[in-house]
Parts: structure tokens; sequence; C-alpha cells
């Protein structure tokens, strides 16, 4: 089968959070299973220089969009057995910064109508679509409106991935008319409440939609999650699906990362004591092998869930316990754990910003991780802790639920807390410490985390079935 996978942000070339990785990660396991899963990708200014030399032109070609008419350069790398294809406007993305430009509605709309456009001009016709997020949710509109009855267009199918409904693309109505130029019969596909909703669209037109784990696929459909569109959801039910992502067992494995000091494996854990007490150094928190070090490493993002660890103010520190923190984000909660550090030196390190070869090595030298996330579709950072063997404490949202099962139950991986609240959370963290305490069973439970199985190809194998519903 023949998939485009079209999307904002793909690892190597860019990434701002996790959907990059998938976009990676899960063509990369569908090509290893023998289908032909191809990327397309803006042509960013940021894309660094030395993934810039992977490229080569193709071709290029004219973009109709409302009454504009663009320039679109096609270019293509191979990368990691996957073929990645760029498309190149020099200015909607030659300019620094891929997300939150004024004329956002624009640049992706105009991304959305090239990557249809250059179906025609790769030596590829794709049977499935399959579109992430609101960037791309205007691809599924413009193919029902101007492409599906064009020769070489016959029978693709659409799907609409939602990696995270916090994020539609609205705007005001007039992009309907005056960017997306759709025929005043067909704005309604992407009119929500007055304005212009390009997640909507995409889910309103495309055949298929997905979620990025069966929790989150219910979740949605709940006015609390649902930011607005969980009652059209319900509605679109019976072409709804959630399935779980997975992580990259090469890029994430502990028994060979270069990023870590000590490499170490599930049978022999002394490179991971290594590495804690490394951490411990790099940081500047006291070598203490008794404390137990939880690790966070997150976009500083209201609901990943941090005002519960505020709400505790230095409660949280009343465990014995280390924190290392990396992230950056919203004011508030960077300045609450810079005031933790500084109240508990030795104990407390906050790091801002997003350091791949760091968070690496906190994955690999904490012994707890921390995700207290109010929502949370999927989250991978608790699969990467799992098999760095950090034991994840989260709340049981989304991916998170799906992923981590409660130490005290059957199956147990991890210690997660149900309700949204500061003392649960604080419950969960008790109990892991509890059971560090007791380093024999710690072990054993260490042991289970890194043998749990959370690579691309159990997921991939969903998205196949899906793909061959699809096609029919
Ligand atoms: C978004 C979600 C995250 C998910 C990722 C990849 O970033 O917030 O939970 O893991 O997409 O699907």
């Amino acid at each position: 089968m023949k998939i485009l996978f079209a999307v904002s942000e793909a690892r190597p070339f860019l990434a701002t959070g996790g959907l990059a990785d998938v976009a990676n990660a899960l063509p990369k396991s569908l090509c290893e299973s023998g289908e032909d899963c191809r990327v397309v990708m803006p042509l960013y200014a940021d894309i660094a220089p030395e993934l810039r030399e992977l490229l080569t032109f193709q071709t290029d070609f004219r973009v109709r969009l409302g009454w504009r008419n663009q320039y679109c350069g096609l270019f293509s790398a191979k990368y990691d057995g996957v073929v990645f294809y760029f498309l190149d406007n020099e200015y909607y993305f030659g300019r620094p910064g891929i997300y939150g430009h004024p004329d956002d509605a624009e640049r992706f709309a105009f991304f959305s109508m090239a990557v249809l456009e250059a179906i025609a001009h790769m030596d590829f016709k794709p049977d499935i679509l399959h579109c992430n997020d609101w960037q791309t949710g205007p691809i599924p509109v413009f193919y029902n409106v101007f492409y599906r009855r064009n020769e070489g267009y016959e029978d693709i199918r659409t799907l609409f991935a939602i990696h995270n409904i916090q994020y539609q693309g609205r705007f005001g109505m007039e992009a309907a008319d005056d960017i997306l130029g759709l025929p005043r019969e067909r704005r309604c596909a992407v009119e929500w409440n007055g304005g212009c909703n390009y997640m909507k669209g995409g889910i309103d037109q495309c055949d298929a939609v997905c979620t990025v784990s069966p929790t989150y696929a219910e979740e949605i459909l709940d006015p609390w999650f649902g930011c607005g569109l969980d009652g059209f959801l319900r509605e679109r039910k019976y072409k709804l699906a959630g399935i779980l992502n997975g992580i990259d067992d090469d890029a994430y494995d502990p028994q060979y990362d270069p990023a870590i000091k000590y490499t170490y494996t599930a049978e022999d854990l002394s490179g991971k004591t290594m590495d804690k007490a490394a951490l411990q150094k790099e940081l500047g928190l006291d070598p203490d092998p008794d404390a137990m070090l939880v690790g966070i490493v997150s976009r500083l993002a209201s609901h990943k869930g941090f005002d519960l660890i505020r709400y505790l103010g230095d409660g949280i520190m009343d465990l014995p316990i280390q924190l290392a923190v990396l992230g950056s984000g919203e004011a508030v909660y960077e300045e609450f754990f810079r005031g933790l550090q500084n109240r508990f030196p030795g104990r407390v390190r906050m790091v801002t910003g997003f350091d791949p070869r760091l968070a690496k090595q906190i994955y690999a030298g904490s012994d707890a991780f921390l995700m207290p996330s109010r929502s949370e579709p999927c989250g991978l950072s608790q699969m990467v802790a799992l098999r760095y063997g950090a034991i994840p404490i989260v709340r049981e949202t989304g991916g998170l639920k799906d992923s981590v099962r409660d130490l005290g139950g059957e199956n147990g991986n991890g210690f997660t807390f149900k309700a949204y609240n500061a003392h649960d959370m604080l419950d969960a963290v008790q109990r892991c410490a509890a059971l560090y305490a007791d380093q024999e069973k710690w072990r054993a439970a260490v042991v289970t985390a890194m043998h749990c199985d959370n690579s691309w190809h159990r997921s991939a194998k969903v998205y196949r079935m899906l793909y061959k519903k699809l096609k029919g």
C-alpha cells in the first residue's frame, strides 16, 4: 500500500514535540513491514544545514490558493529507509520559527494545497493520505472540493489524525473565502462557531479520524477534553479510532545510546547506578544514592499538570526525593521550579530549555519519572522512561492510562492516580518512594519496566489494518 504522511514537523529535520517523533517512527515502521509510506513536510528555513545537504531538487510547479498562484519547489531525501518530500516556498517557510506567525492560516493552507498538487509531480500515487493535526486539516477539504475528480487523484482515502485537540487552527470566517478559496456552498465544512476551524474541516471531510491512544479517543467525546469539538465528534464516532503511539526502540536504547555516559541493560543495571551518580554530579545534586531521583522532562504548559506540584508548594520535598527538571514554557512553572531549587539546593535542579542529550541523561539517571498531566493525548516520555528503567508516576489520562498500570495491581509497571488532585499525586509519589526503600522489590520493578514493549511494530500493525479497511 502507498501512504503519504502529511505533517508539519518530522524528526530529524525539524521537531518541536512528540508529533515529530511519530512522523519519523511510524513511517519507518510501516516501511519495514513492506508498505511504501512517505512523508511530506514544509521546507523550513530552520532545517539544519547538514540535513539540508541530504535534499535533492525534483521539480517545481504552481499552487492555486484562493486568488493566489504561488511557486512551490519539490525536494526529496531518503533518511533511515524512508522517503521525505519537502515543499518549498520562501515566502511562507523561508523564515525562522515554524508556528506562531500571524499568517499561519495562509501558510498551512498553502502547505495543504501544495501536498495535493505535488501528487501530480511525484512518481508516487498514494492510496492513503494520512493527515496530522490542524496544519493539514484543509487537505481532506481541498481533496473533496478541488481534486477528487481530477485524473490521477481518483480513489485516494483520507485519514485525519488528532495529536492534540487543544490546537485546532481557529481563524476568522474570512479565511474560508479569502485564503482557502472555498465556494460558498462548501464553506460549511470548515465553519465552526462562526469562525473557520481547520481541524473541524479535516474531521468533517476525511474518510476516517484517528487519535493517538484509545483512552484519548473516548475522552475527546467529553466536554472536559473535547475543547468544543466533543459534540461534533460524538456524531462522527463511527469513523473515530484510537491507536496508541509507540517509540523508536533503536533511538531509545540504554544498551547502545551514545548520549548517556554508561550504557546498561535490564540484566545488568550497574551502568544505570553510575548514570544516576553522574547526573547528580552534572546537575549539582547531592551525591546521595538513597534519595529517589525523580526526573521531569516536559514542555512547561498548563495541561502537563505542574499545577499539582505547585499546589503542594514545598510539600513534595518532605519526601526523601531529589528532583531533576528539564523544560521550558510558561513562566509560572519555570519560576516555581527555580524557587524550589533555591530553597532546596542539592535536592532540586531546574534546567531551562530543550537539550536532547540532557533529556536522555535524565531518563537514564532517574529512578522515577513524573508526568501528572491534566490531559495527555498519548505522551511518549513515559514510554521512554520505562525503556530506561525510570518508574513512571502518571495521572490516568489518555495514553498515560493506556501505557502505565499501577504496581499495586496486575502487570504493574509504574504508579498512577486518577483524580486531578495534588494529594492523590502526592500519594502516588509516596507509594513509589516506599517501594524505592525496598531495593530488592525496586530492582524487580525496574526490570519489568524495561521489558515493556512500546515499540512501533504493534501500533503500525493496527494502522495497516485501518488503511486496508479504508482502501476497501
Ligand atoms: C502531541 C500530544 C502528545 C502525543 C504527541 C504525538 O504532542 O500532546 O501526547 O504523544 O502529540 O502523537
